[in-house]
């Protein structure tokens, strides 16, 4: 059985494209078969995957700056171009194209590019051009006079999805998608299996949390009568029953005062982080899941508690720091970096190394406590 899980938030950089690539990755490491989908049109996690995106501008401007930087830049540019030149077909536009512009052929499974470094894992690209089908999607999901024209339009994600996913025979399908409450949203967030919510701890991921309060059981009633809907069952790819479950939320990026150690490995976030934090697990706690729990989108309570998951928070993740640039130029998550692919020796290497294994076992966490509600199949 494939779990489709949306990790979503309409709310933009609160992490959920390095939450997507880190939990997928960690999914696979546990041992499970996992397709990364990019849904993004910005196209930030097949540029993170593919090493597509250099850093630009350069550190230093001027008459002497590095003009390396600059090559490497124009390099990455027309790789990126060369790529999508030559991938049309394996992206997720690409490959949505014979429902969307009615093409007299079956949606057929996506040849999946695997992920270097860690077997079990598999990106399906992005495309600037998946915006298109906005349009389409937002007429067809009206359900009303003019869906006959569009029937194989709603029901085609779900089927392109499930079906690259027998293909390779996957455990979870984790999408990444752009910060909006567009129909294209809509559509992946209602046929997903379960949703993971990425916040900061801010006032606006507090706002998100409030507004996905009366979002997410709208959608589901939409998604409701999508799939009872008489022209949508006569579909190639019919709409199907929502199984949409909250999986918890993720809080992410906060300082911390007190760095981990042996006795303490997750350290301790800052005074201000810590009041935000707590403030947004209640938000979750007493707004979004009332409601959520309301429109049946709630799992047992018994199961989350089982899954060591307290106030529905799934993982708490600190900020990586000088991590992150590491991470980014190997192409893996911040918890696989080591001696080599961190470059420093004696007491900067060993603080590195406290932060690296805190956030293995942050995300060793995250990822069984995902499987854990995935599995309960209520
Ligand atoms: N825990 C973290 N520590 C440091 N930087 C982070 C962390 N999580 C995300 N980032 C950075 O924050 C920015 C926004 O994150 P991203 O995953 O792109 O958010 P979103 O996809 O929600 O817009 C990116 O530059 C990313 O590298
Ligand atoms: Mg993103």
């Amino acid at each position: 059985m494939t779990t489709i899980v949306s990790i979503f938030n309409h709310k933009g950089g609160v992490s959920k494209t390095t939450t997507t690539f880190n939990l997928g990755w960690m999914l696979a490491r546990l041992g499970k078969r996992v397709i990364l989908v990019d849904a993004d049109p910005q196209c930030n996690l097949t540029g993170v995957t593919l090493g597509l995106t250099a850093s630009w501008p350069p550190d230093e401007v001027g008459p002497d700056h590095d003009t390396s930087q600059d090559e490497e830049y124009s390099h990455t540019q027309e790789q990126a171009q060369d790529f999508f030149s030559k991938n049309l077909e394996k992206t997720l536009y690409g490959a949505l194209k014979p429902a969307f512009e009615s093409e007299p052929r079956f949606l057929e499974p996506v040849d999946c590019i695997p992920i270097e470094g860690r077997p079990g894992l598999y990106l399906l690209p992005g495309h600037l051009q998946l915006g298109e089908y906005e349009v389409s999607l937002s007429i067809a999901q009206e359900l009303s006079g003019s869906l006959l024209a569009l029937k194989n339009v709603p029901g085609a994600i779900n089927y392109l999805l499930r079906c690259t996913a027998e293909a390779l025979n996957i455990d979870y399908v984790l999408v990444d998608m752009s910060p909006s409450l567009g129909s294209l949203n809509q559509n992946i967030v209602s046929i997903s299996d379960r949703v993971v919510v990425p916040t900061s701890p801010d006032f606006f991921s507090i706002m998100a949390v409030r507004s996905l309060a009366r979002v997410l059981p709208r959608w589901k009633r939409w998604a409701e009568s999508a799939s009872q809907n008489e022209v949508l069952r006569t579909a190639n790819y019919p709409f199907p029953a929502p199984t949409l479950k909250f999986a918890g939320g993720v809080i992410q990026r906060y300082r911390l005062y007190r760095s981990p150690s042996d006795t303490n490995p997750v350290g301790d976030p800052t005074g201000p982080f810590r009041v935000w934090i707590n403030r947004v697990a209640t938000s979750i706690r007493s707004d979004l899941v009332p409601a959520l729990a309301k429109s049946g989108l709630m799992i047992d309570d018994q199961v989350y508690a089982s899954a060591g998951i307290h106030s529905y928070i799934l993982a708490q993740i600190q900020e990586f720091n000088s991590l992150l640039p590491k991470s980014q130029e190997h192409r893996v998550p911040v918890f696989e970096l080591g001696e080599e692919t961190l470059g420093q020796v004696g007491v900067v290497l060993e603080g590195s190394m406290r932060q690296v294994r805190s956030l293995l076992r942050i995300f060793d966490e995250f990822g069984n406590r995902l499987i854990a509600v995935s599995e309960d199949s209520e």
